[in-house]
Formats: C-alpha cells, sequence, structure tokens
C-alpha cells in the first residue's frame, strides 16, 4: 500500500475513534458492565472501513467529512454488534475477534448478546444526530441504515449463511451471492451512502456510489472468504480456517481460490466504472477498493 494513503487511513482511523469515543457512554455510566462491554468491543481493533468510507465519500460528493461523522459512527456501531453476534456460539462460535478474545468469552453470552444489542440501539441514537441537508432529513438516515441493517439485508444475509452451513446443503453461486451482497456489501453501501447524503448527494450521485458500494462490497466478502484459507487466525486477530471447518458456503468452497480472486479483481474495475462521474474527486474511493483487493487482513 502506498504510503500516503496508509497515513490517510491511520489518520481517519484516529477521527472516527475519537468520535465513537465521544458518542459511546464512557464505561463507567451506569450499569458499567454494558458500556464497558460495548467499548471493549468497539475499541478492540477493526480497520474501520465502514466510517472511513463514509467519510470520504461525504468528500467525494463535494461535502465537510466532519458532518458524516455520525452516520460513521453509527455504522461501525452496527458493524460490531453484528460481529459480537456473528461469533456467538448460537452462531460461528468464534473465540477470537480483532486479535481479543469474543465478547461472549471475556464477559458472557448474556452480556454479549445485550452488548450487541445494546450497539444496534445506540447506531440510530447517533445517526439522529446527523445534520440533515436540503434533500435529506433525520428520517432518510434513518429509513437508510435500518434497512440495510434489517431482515431483508443484513440480518437475512446471516439467516441464509447459518441455514447454508453444513456438508448437507450445497448453495448455487447465485445463493451464494444473494448472502454476501445481504450479509455484507448492503451495510458497506449504506456507509457510503449515508455518507453521500450527509453532504447532499444529488440522486444520481448516490446512485453511482451505490453501484460502487455493492462492487465493492461483494468484493470485500469474497476476499474475506478468501484470507480465511490463505492467512493465520494471529494475522487475520480471528479464528482463520473456521469457513472449512464449518462446511460453511463460501466463494473458495464453491469456485476455488484462483476463481474467487478473479471475480473480486472483475468487481474491483467494476466499482471503478461506477465512480468515473466524479473524475479527480473519486481518487480517494478508487484508492481504498484497490487496497481491500490486496489487504492480507
Ligand atoms: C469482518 O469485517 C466481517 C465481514 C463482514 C467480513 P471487517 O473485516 O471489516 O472487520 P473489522 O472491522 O476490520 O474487524
Ligand atoms: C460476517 O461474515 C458478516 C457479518 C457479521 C454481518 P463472516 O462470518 O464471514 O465474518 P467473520 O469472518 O467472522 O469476520
Ligand atoms: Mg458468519
Ligand atoms: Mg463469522
Ligand atoms: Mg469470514
Amino acid at each position: 500500500m502506498a504510503q500516503e494513503l496508509k497515513t490517510y487511513l491511520t489518520e481517519r482511523c484516529k477521527i472516527v475513534d475519537k468520535a465513537l469515543g465521544k458518542f459511546l457512554p464512557t464505561a463507567r455510566t451506569r450499569p458499567a458492565t454494558i458500556h464497558d462491554a460495548m467499548r471493549y468491543s468497539v475499541f478492540a481493533g477493526g480497520k474501520r472501513l465502514r466510517p472511513i468510507l463514509s467519510l470520504a465519500a461525504a468528500e467525494a460528493c463535494g461535502g465537510d467529512y466532519e458532518n458524516a461523522l455520525a452516520p460513521a459512527s453509527a455504522v461501525e456501531c452496527i458493524h460490531t454488534y453484528s460481529l459480537i453476534h456473528d461469533d456467538l456460539p448460537c452462531m460461528d462460535d468464534d473465540d477470537l475477534r480483532r486479535g481479543m478474545p469474543t465478547s461472549h468469552i471475556k464477559y458472557s453470552e448474556g452480556i454479549a448478546v445485550l452488548a450487541g444489542d445494546a450497539l444496534l440501539t445506540i447506531a440510530f441514537e447517533i445517526l439522529a444526530q446527523t445534520p440533515p441537508t436540503r434533500r435529506y432529513d433525520v428520517g432518510a438516515y434513518v429509513g437508510e441504515l435500518a434497512v440495510a441493517s434489517g431482515s431483508r439485508h443484513l440480518i437475512g444475509g446471516q439467516i441464509l449463511d447459518l441455514e447454508g452451513e453444513g456438508n448437507d446443503v450445497k448453495l448455487t453461486p447465485a445463493q451464494l451471492k444473494y448472502i454476501h451482497q445481504s450479509k455484507t456489501a448492503a451495510l458497506l453501501t449504506s456507509s457510503i451512502r449515508l455518507g453521500a447524503m450527509t453532504a447532499d448527494a444529488t440522486p444520481k450521485k448516490l446512485e453511482a456510489l451505490t453501484d460502487y458500494g455493492q462492487s465493492l462490497g461483494l468484493a470485500f466478502q469474497i476476499i474475506d472468504d478468501i484470507l480465511d484459507v490463505t492467512q493465520t487466525s494471529e494475522k487475520l486477530g480471528k479464528s482463520a480456517g473456521k469457513d472449512e471447518a464449518t462446511d460453511k458456503s463460501t466463494y473458495p468452497a464453491l469456485f476455488g481460490l484462483e476463481k474467487s480472486r478473479k471475480e473480486a479483481v472483475r468487481l474491483t474495475a467494476k466499482a471503478h466504472d461506477a465512480l468515473k462521474p466524479f473524475g479527480k474527486k473519486g481518487e480517494r474511493l478508487r484508492e481504498i477498493v484497490d487496497y481491500l483487493l490486496d489487504r492480507d487482513y
């Protein structure tokens, strides 16, 4: 990765962490257990990709990234909640996340469920603090995130992912693509759209960014599946090799590593195409999608 992009991502991470630090109740807020658990998972690490995309999308639309800090923090809360619940024994049953013990290992299953619930709820409290624009009011922001995180997208994808597990189920390529679009691409796309909305993006620009997000999001989950096969747990900060061990339906399982990689490359090019109307203003978003293709964790 180019040094300039590395510096940018590190700086943006800090900005996002600072905003999250302010939006989330302190660890001592009563009842302390829940606030401690919420902060534990949020600040365990993580690439902060979704919030960084929100800020970058706002800027690509000519806006000020500061107006996108509330939606950026909100999408990270949703994402972290989805990871806490994804790791539960009744779901993927993982004990390592972001290089640390998962919430249910560190605390208990009950607290992990509630920490996830609380992060999901506070996401909307935070999102409601986003400044409205001429085109978009708070209702538009809330509707956007609720749909992406709900039963027709993120949760819907998680359901089908669970149902697709085990060696007696063989999903079709179309079913697998649908799962990845729902469980992962929807929230990534929404993160980008929300950032753009804070910059009062025109419907045309929003549509172009939706195309960008959908291609980036699908490529992102394909790479996640590939890394599960090719990387170590130490590198990933989460247990590697889990998908194969649990007979998960993944791109490498269905198509093999080489074809999966090719598909991620094709989708990255498609994401670039979607950014054409942005000209120079789309440069950061181009760099981000390229980096995601070559990431190793
Ligand atoms: C992991 O997401 C879960 C998926 C949707 C594949 P990330 O790879 O963005 O996880 P963090 O936020 O960096 O921990
Ligand atoms: C998780 O997909 C997607 C969501 C949390 C919505 P995975 O189950 O592949 O994510 P990891 O590999 O555990 O991070
Ligand atoms: Mg999962
Ligand atoms: Mg998982
Ligand atoms: Mg995975």
